[in-house]
């Protein structure tokens, strides 16, 4: 982590959980809590970046002062901010758990409780790694997540090639305090030359380094 190694940089960085809302008072989300996310903000920014950090609903926010925060609630909101900031960065690190699917319509009025079952119908989201792995130039890089219950490294490598991602951090389900809302995690790092660096389980901030300097070594 070589201070000021970074300078003349600028990184968006992704991170959090979506809430898409059903009516005035309910959502579906899920239960990331933007603490990798934002430790990898505060570590960009320690090594001299302009980070921009989109962040969704979290009770959480950067420690460094430096780093702009950017407030969304939908995957809508944050796929908008991410996409007018891109063409300024030469970088981004989308950690974020964004909701796949969103409820086809928002309920003006709280929906009133009434039969046994109710249902709520769903449509997709657009895919923000998706569209910046398209919009990409050949001197911007991107870094995704993945994050799997089965299949973690196929699914893994596939992702990093339809996403068009430069790097991708494969994140470990089946260790005991990695993934979400632990302190801790266990990262496997993917590239584009079918490299793969596994690390051991340590604290978020540690493994933000290990991020930090994977996407660094990308510029040489
Ligand atoms: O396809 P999947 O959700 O597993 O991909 C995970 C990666 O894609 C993460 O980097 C996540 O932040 C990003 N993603 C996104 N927009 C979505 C869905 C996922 O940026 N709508």
């Amino acid at each position: 982590s070589r201070a000021q190694s970074l300078s003349g940089k600028r990184i968006l960085v992704t991170a959090g959980p979506t809430y898409e809302p059903i009516d005035p008072v309910r959502f579906i989300g899920n239960r990331s809590s933007g603490k990798m996310g934002i430790a990898i903000a505060d570590e960009l920014c320690a090594r001299g970046a302009a980070v921009h950090l989109i962040l969704g609903p979290s009770a959480l926010s950067p420690g460094k002062a430096g780093v702009e925060v950017i407030r969304v609630g939908t995957a809508r909101e944050m796929h908008e901010a991410a996409t007018t900031l891109f063409g300024r960065c030469d970088a981004a690190v989308l950690a974020a758990a964004v909701a796949d699917y969103r409820p086809a319509k928002v309920a003006e009025q709280k929906i009133k409780k009434s039969g046994d079952e109710m249902q709520v119908s769903m449509v997709k989201n657009p895919d923000i790694a998706a569209s910046l792995g398209q919009s990409k130039t050949i001197h911007q890089k991107l870094v995704g997540f993945a994050l799997e219950t089965q299949n973690g490294l196929e699914n893994a490598q596939s992702k990093l090639e339809h996403k068009n991602l430069d790097l991708i951090v494969l994140n470990s389900l089946t260790d005991s305090g990695a993934g979400f809302n632990h302190d801790t995690n266990k990262i496997t790092i993917l590239d584009r030359g079918n490299k793969k660096r596994e690390f051991e389980l340590k604290t978020k901030a540690a493994v933000a380094v290990d991020i930090v300097d994977a996407l660094q070594e990308l510029w040489g």
